[in-house]
């Protein structure tokens, strides 16, 4: 896709990592028209975006995904030619508690989407000409990897280290194990269904870990940081053994750009950090980072750590092999994990007023007013 003017719609964008897609996209391109779509539900949230608001090439639609006819009357009226699909239920926890809605975000929104956008391109004379739906997804499809390395890395920040001898790549089988996985596998498959039946210019990526602002705390980083601050018990799942590949989410914003606009159709690219870790290390350099930085004896909070009952088909470890984006697209992640942790772990501590209020709901509450209202 070239860089010219382009209307782009970004669903999910007032997410975690939607807000950084939305942020770089307005910021870099001021001739593109970019439409944040988002249901606001409890993980979206406008204050991640409040830099940008008043942005002229920027737009915000309160709508529901699955609100098929919303979205089929959004298209033509904003000229979208490139979608940004984020939308989604995110969290593996609430996935296991309730997986209808994730089977209806996740699987019945995607469709939705992608049945608005060929009906909408499909009636243009030049029709998919110059149009791209790039979907966002995730490593969790592919299941989960062994541990084959019985060497673990120690609480220190070190090299990379590798946790077994294999790696999720763009060819490796899908085998989704959670509910949330289970959805997301499925969504890809629609995404990729419409490209092989009606011809719908699609690409699909899956990418691990993301850490960075804006996340929603009752993910494993913002969760912890924010429990580590307020001395509140840290509930490690199992031994903590289980690895994840982090990467900062911002260099997944730029692998998005970087593939919105040059990736093949019909292809699927990894994006991942080659940064392994187990989760208890991770969570022992949190503890001393959130010490250090509000001036505690590093490590002092140790005692926090309390082992948990596991998650429920909790994936061993999490890999992916990106070269074939850096290889084809020239993307690779730009911050070394420590930078990333640290910049993380101070952002979180200098912005409490955020925390509190996606902890309290209060932002919430103003939506619903909000919106009510009009
Ligand atoms: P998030 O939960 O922080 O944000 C999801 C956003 O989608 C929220 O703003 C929410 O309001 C919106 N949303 C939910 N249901 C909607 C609906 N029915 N209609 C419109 N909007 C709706 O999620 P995230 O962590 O930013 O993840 C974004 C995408 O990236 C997801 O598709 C996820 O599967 C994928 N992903 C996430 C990670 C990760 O580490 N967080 C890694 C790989 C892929
Ligand atoms: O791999 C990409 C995926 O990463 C994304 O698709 C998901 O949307 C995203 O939520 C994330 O899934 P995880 O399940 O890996 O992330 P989470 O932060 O929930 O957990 C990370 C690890 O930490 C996991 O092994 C479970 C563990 N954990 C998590 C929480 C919340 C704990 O030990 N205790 C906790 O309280």
């Amino acid at each position: 896709m070239t860089t010219s003017k382009h209307n782009i719609l970004i669903t999910g964008g007032a997410g975690f990592i939607g807000s950084h897609v939305v942020r770089l996209f307005v910021n870099k391109y001021p001739d593109y028209h970019i439409v944040n779509l988002d249901k606001l539900t409890y993980a979206g949230n406008l204050a991640n975006l409040s830099d940008i608001e008043d942005q002229p090439n920027y737009t915000f639609v309160r709508a529901d995904i699955c609100d098929f006819d919303t979205i089929c009357q959004l298209l033509p009226q904003y000229k979208i030619d490139g979608i940004i699909h984020l939308a989604a239920e995110s969290h593996v926890d609430r996935s296991i508690k309730d997986p209808f809605t994730f089977a209806r975000t996740n699987v019945m929104g995607t469709l939705s989407l992608l049945q608005a956008a060929r009906l909408y391109w499909e009636s243009l004379p030049e029709r998919y000409e110059n149009k791209r739906f790039y979907h966002i997804s995730t490593d969790e499809v592919y299941g989960a990897l062994e541990m084959t390395c019985p060497e673990g890395r120690t609480s220190e920040i070190s090299a990379h280290e590798v946790y077994g001898d294999d790696f999720f790549r763009e060819t490796t089988k899908y085998c989704p194990h959670s509910p949330y996985s289970a959805s997301k596998a499925s969504s890809d498959h629609f995404v990729r269904a419409f490209h092989d039946t009606y011809g719908m210019p699609t690409i699909v990526t899956n990418c691990s870990n993301n850490y960075g602002p804006y996340q929603f705390p009752e993910k494993l980083i913002p969760l912890f940081i924010n429990n580590i601050r307020h001395r509140k018990p840290l509930p490690v799942y199992g031994k903590g053994e289980n690895v994840r590949d982090w990467l900062y989410v911002e260099d997944h914003a730029r692998a998005i750009d970087t593939i919105f606009h040059h990736g093949i159709i019909a292809e699927t690219y990894n994006i991942g950090g080659f940064n392994e870790w187990k989760n208890i290390d991770i969570i022992r350099v949190l503890i001393k980072t959130v010490d250090r930085l509000l001036g505690r004896t590093e490590g002092e909070d140790l005692n926090l750590i309390t082992y948990v009952t596991d998650r429920a088909g909790h994936d061993m470890r999490y890999a992916i092999d990106s070269t074939k984006l850096k290889r084809e697209l020239g993307w690779q992640p730009s911050l070394q994990f420590e930078e990333g942790i640290e910049k993380t772990v101070k952002w979180y501590l200098d912005n409490q007023e955020w925390m509190d209020n996606v902890t309290s709901g209060d932002y919430q509450k103003y939506y619903d007013d909000m919106y009510s209202n009009k």
